[in-house]
């Protein structure tokens, strides 16, 4: 039988078919497959040439220092890589379009370019004026930057082979760029990866730090930059609705480095500014005695985030009632009333729900459980939480509070906020005895959901009647 010239590759998540199909069988994506030229089966060039160098295999102990780090000067940046750039490593930046990727790397390389050492912009999305344009509004325009705007992998390459004092290349973005030896078009996997193979081989050949930025699209018509993720040696994703001022970055892979923290940012008109103190930027806009708000006393990475949850019930209109969550997952939500149903005796189930995370973070933390009970709680008796009180705990099925991580960090947080109160799980002793609660802070520890719910008075559902 003869060998199958073509395979069929999912543009969203990398998975090889030898026929087409129109949903990809590894990630459930319909329409993302495309025909793409089979690789060349049979032994690699390197086990035909024989005669390979031998390998030295050394123990697990052993000095070796850490790895050196550019600094941005973007503090919320250089937080989120672990403490800057690593030089000769390869960063992808991902999200959706507009959300200001393309003004971060601006003003990171920037920063970089000011601080003496040579950062290379290339940008395929972005003529030389428009980019100058943007400099111009961020007041960067005087920053010794070298700007370029190709597409062509060979000419980038070419060009970058002959920097010796390159520190930083960031390429705007991996999807435009396009290596003219295959025949795919731009942005489809096999060329996303091919040309991002190269460029990485670069960089470390180099030494330069490499940043690529990767759209997110639903569409699946360009490739999703989720087939780098594991050529790259760190992921960030820039998160945040383009409705809001708020943007978050957040690392999902990071070989240097923790992949929990946040970096906060304000989206300005003098492009994106760092929030040192996001609780304080998220609280803001809180407006006291009102149903269907609690905040949480969340934790992201090393650092403690109070967020307000909000809750709205509105009587089901027929049909099955509505769940919608946004900056939650909606999973654990249906969990949550699952779990006030049986266990607590509260039914929403005529209700429709919907549960808001204020500020446009998302939160993936299951000790956020509390206070999106609290919220709920609140809204369905339509009697406000404290105004002075945060909340954290995790909730099990049988409607049991839980400790979560981090319990001291989260209190200081809500004292140093101004915060009088805290509910929180039943705390178990150190070493013998139970920790001091922060000063000025109260607290009250639940073992039980229904111990939360006790609190709201009766926990019926009150039906507004239409105005
Ligand atoms: P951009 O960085 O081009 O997004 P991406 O590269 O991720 O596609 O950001 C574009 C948006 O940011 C655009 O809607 C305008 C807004 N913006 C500001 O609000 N202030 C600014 O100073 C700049 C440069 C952009
Ligand atoms: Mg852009």
């Amino acid at each position: 039988m003869a060998k199958p010239l073509s395979r069929f590759v999912c543009q969203a998540c990398g998975a090889v078919s030898p026929k087409w199909q129109g949903r990809c069988d590894a990630c459930g994506e319909w329409n993302t497959l495309i025909e793409e030229a089979a690789a060349p089966r049979g032994p690699g060039p390197a086990a035909k040439a024989g005669g390979g160098r031998q390998i030295e295999f050394v123990g697990l102990k052993g000095e070796s220092a850490p790895p050196p780090r550019i600094g941005t000067g973007i503090a919320e940046l250089d937080r989120v890589l672990g403490g800057g750039l690593v030089a000769a490593s390869a960063v992808l930046v991902g999200g959706d379009p507009g959300i200001g990727k393309s003004t971060i790397l601006l003003q990171a390389a920037a920063r970089i370019a000011a601080s003496g050492r040579r950062a290379l912009y290339v940008s395929g999305e972005e003529a030389v004026e428009q980019v100058r344009l943007r400099a111009r509004r961020l007041g960067l325009s005087e920053t010794p930057l070298a700007l370029a705007s190709a597409t062509a992998l060979r000419d980038i390459v070419a060009s970058l082979e002959r920097e010796t004092e390159a520190a930083l290349v960031v390429i705007d973005s991996i999807q435009t760029v396009w290596l003219d030896a295959l025949d795919s078009a731009p942005g489809t996997v096999a060329q996303v990866r091919a040309c991002a193979a190269e460029l990485i081989r670069l960089a470390k050949a180099r030494g330069f730090a490499l940043i690529l930025v990767g759209h997110v699209t639903k569409e699946g018509t360009l490739a999703g930059p989720r087939v780098l993720e594991h050529m790259v040696d760190a992921t960030l994703y820039f998160e945040g609705d383009r409705g809001h001022q708020f943007r978050i970055l957040r690392a999902t892979k990071n070989r240097f480095g923790a992949t929990d923290e946040i970096g906060v940012f304000e989206m300005t008109d003098a492009g994106l500014v760092e929030v040192a103190n996001p609780s304080a930027l998220f609280l803001a806009e809180r407006r006291g005695n009102v149903s269907g708000s609690a905040v949480f006393a969340g934790v992201e990475g090393t650092r403690p985030v109070l967020v307000e949850v909000q809750a709205l019930l509105s009587p089901s209109t027929g049909g099955s009632p509505r769940r919608q969550v946004v900056g939650w997952d909606s999973g654990r939500l249906s969990m949550l009333l699952a779990v006030l149903e049986s266990r607590c005796g509260m039914s929403l189930g005529q209700n429709d729900v919907y549960l808001n995370i204020a500020g446009g973070l998302r939160i993936q933390e299951p000790a956020a459980d509390l206070a999106v009970a609290a919220a709920l709680a609140s809204a369905a008796t339509d009697r406000p939480t404290d105004p002075d009180r945060v909340y954290f705990g995790e909730v099990g099925l049988s409607g049991e509070v839980r400790q979560v991580s981090q319990p001291d960090q989260r209190l200081r947080e809500a004292q140093k906020l101004g915060f009088l109160q805290a509910t929180l799980p039943k705390r178990a002793a150190r070493a013998g005895r139970v920790p001091a609660a922060p000063e000025g802070l109260a607290l009250t520890e639940v073992g039980h959901l229904a111990d939360l719910i006790a609190g709201f008075a009766e926990a019926s559902v009150k039906k507004r009647q239409p105005a």
